[in-house]
């Protein structure tokens, strides 16, 4: 009797939290959308577009079918697209535009009943659309064709695409897409391997995406597998490079498969864009997108590709229901790539990741207090009249890491592997918010293992500012071995190249990283000597190095940080050069003088931070 009992109250507790869920998902309310997708909601999507490089726009038509409509107007997100025709299941009704917001764009009202089944809207995008970059034969690689390449996340898919731009809008897609003959078309569904002879090409998406997933690029592309299942997509001069630097790309993903279930999106290609992309990587579904600045020629920064890759269950799986719950994308993504970097190469790689993440962490901390942001350092964030762009810092990342890491440790990490295991299963292709997550994984814990996970725990990660004081500390030999290395050079102005030999990109930043203040020159230019910094390639490295030479006046750099600023436009690495050059007056003016001759090979999402920060 009392296991009947039992069984009905689970089936109860069961019942209650799926509808807990279904209403959950609906009723969240994201600040950065003008869409109310509880009222009407839209679920596919049939795109037919056409490219055009002259003018910069795509001329396109979004036959939206709709999943229910319980209010009568369905709203979509837009921002500067030129709205040419708007019907709904052929009949064309009164549509309207509502005012333009700086950050959100203008909503667009159409009228819909309970029958109506297709809203088409035919439109053209601005040639300063957000979300797309234009780049000239002169900005590629191979600077014999045009490229273009979007990014969405986090609000800007509606500046190339009329849609309920909000984290919890799922929709699968089809899309025609025209393209100049000479280059093929990509995009974040079933993609061609080989060029068109015409220049159209079709794609499929039979897996239900966000919105911020939506994704093309237009470019010379040539493209080798790896795997079966996986491959490099690049301008032909890039390939053999990218093949070579990513060729434990299936071995990650079936590490991925392994540690946290099945790869659920067929398959998984790389497209390297040109430098100007604003990021690393990008997670669009089947294929990331990822900056050149990673082909290091010694495979040491592959890490991005596992935290791309890793996106495929944190985020494209189980997705942040708005941009103040960023943190359960990213740090959930950070804790599996250093897992996935564990399991191929060992822990004392993946420690040397977390130290770098950790000392990455407490920099971001003491930054943001000390400019007043300090509200910045909860895991959960206040977005409202922000752009989402403001919580993209360490934050979300790093804390979110510690976070999950701390449960790792203090609870063992065979039950937390269980746990996302099943959370990954059960929350698939769903929403998740901060709130909702923290009794899940308590429940969890709780029926699963007889844990209670206790309010202070969520407290002081979550809504506190801060790091809690028993934070995870990563222990890494290698940056021992690196912090004695840095010791005796400070007394002998020497490193034995015996032990430097050996350094791999992670040593040599942590290196560089915690070189003490007040340096001179003359330790500038020995320092130099010895790490060839000034001539290094290596992006991760150089950006290092960029920012002590701006500190200490090292001049013997100054062409060569014109030349990395102009010419890579991903936006950490600009960050903190620009902010070291803007501490001196004369520093502030050659940032500007050199900004001026950067920008036009910057995407917006750099320009809209630089623009604000290098102000005149
Ligand atoms: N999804 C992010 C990039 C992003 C975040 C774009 C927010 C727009 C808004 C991507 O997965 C990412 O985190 N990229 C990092 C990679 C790194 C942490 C390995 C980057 O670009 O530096
Ligand atoms: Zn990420």
């Amino acid at each position: 009797m009392r296991k009947l009992i039992g069984i009905f109250c689970l089936l109860i507790a069961l019942f209650g939290c799926q509808l807990n869920q279904e209403k959950m998902s609906e009723l969240v309310n994201d600040v950065h959308s003008f869409s109310k997708p509880a009222q009407v909601r839209v679920t596919h999507l049939n795109w037919q577009a056409k490219v055009d490089f002259k003018t910069k726009t795509i001329q396109a038509q979004a036959d939206w079918q709709i999943l229910y409509s319980k209010g009568d107007t369905l709203i979509l997100d837009t921002k500067g697209l030129n709205i040419k025709e708007v019907k709904v299941d052929g009949k064309q009704p009164a549509f309207t535009l509502g005012n333009e917001d700086p950050i959100l764009g203008q909503a667009l009202h159409i009228p819909v009943n309970a029958d109506s089944k297709i809203v088409r809207i035919i439109y053209t995008t601005s040639p300063t659309a957000e979300a797309l970059q234009w780049l000239s034969a002169q900005q590629t690689a191979d600077k014999q064709q045009p490229f273009l390449f979007t990014q969405s996340q986090a609000i800007l898919a509606r500046s190339w695409l009329p849609c309920q731009d909000s984290p919890g809008v799922r929709f699968t897609y089809e899309a025609d897409v025209k393209v100049p003959a000479a280059l093929m078309a990509l995009m974040s569904a079933s993609n061609p391997q080989q060029k068109s002879e015409t220049g159209e090409y079709h794609f499929e998406m039979k897996q239900a995406i966000p919105s911020y997933l939506f994704a093309l690029s237009v470019g010379d592309f040539a493209f080798k597998p790896i795997s079966e299942r996986s491959g490099i997509y690049a301008e032909p001069s890039v390939l053999d490079t990218a093949v070579w630097e990513f060729a434990d790309l299936e071995k990650m993903i079936a590490g991925a498969e392994s540690l946290y279930g099945a790869y659920a999106w067929e398959r998984y290609d790389v497209l390297v864009l040109p430098p100007s992309f604003p990021f690393g990587g990008m997670e669009n579904p089947r294929l990331t997108f990822a900056t050149p600045t990673i082909l290091a020629g010694d495979r040491s920064l592959t890490s991005l590709i596992a935290h791309e890759l890793a996106h495929s269950w944190s985020g494209n799986l189980v997705t942040n229901a708005t941009w103040s719950d960023f943190w359960l994308n990213e740090g959930f993504t950070v804790y599996f790539e250093h897992r996935i970097m564990e399991k191929l190469y060992g822990k004392d790689y993946s420690e040397m990741l977390a130290a770098l993440s950790y000392a990455d962490l407490q920099a971001t901390i003491t930054e943001l207090t000390n400019s007043g942001m300090a509200e910045d350092t909860k895991l959960k964030l206040n977005l409202v009249n922000r752009n989402p762009d403001d919580g993209v810092t360490d934050i979300a990342y790093n804390k979110g890491y510690f976070f999950l890491r701390s449960i790792e440790e203090q609870f063992g990490r065979e039950k937390f592997d269980v746990f996302l295991n099943d959370y990954f299963k059960d929350q698939a292709f769903k929403v998740m918010t901060t709130e909702a997550f923290i009794p899940y994984i308590r429940n969890y814990y709780q029926s699963k293992f007889k844990i209670s996970l206790t309010d202070e725990l969520f407290d002081k990660w979550i809504f506190t500012v801060g790091l809690p004081e028993d934070c995870p500390k990563p222990q890494s030999l290698a940056f021992e071995k690196v912090d004695q290395a840095l010791n005796s050079w400070l007394t002998t102005n020497e490193l034995p190249s015996k032990t430097t030999q050996e350094w791999t990109t992670h040593e040599w930043l942590h290196f560089l990283n915690n070189l003490p203040a007040g340096l001179s020159e003359e330790q500038m230019v020995r320092l130099d000597q010895l790490g060839k910094f000034t001539e290094s390639d290596n992006a991760e490295i150089l950006c290092a190095w960029l920012v002590q030479a701006v500190r200490y006046n090292y001049k013997p750099a100054y062409v060569k940080l014109e030349s990395f600023l102009v010419n890579t436009g991903r936006r950490k690495f600009l960050s903190p050069i620009y902010q070291e050059l803007l501490k001196t007056a004369d520093g502030k003016q050659r940032a500007q003088a050199i900004y001026e001759k950067a920008r036009p090979n910057y995407h917006f999402v750099a320009t809209n931070t630089f623009d604000a920060m290098l102000k005149k």
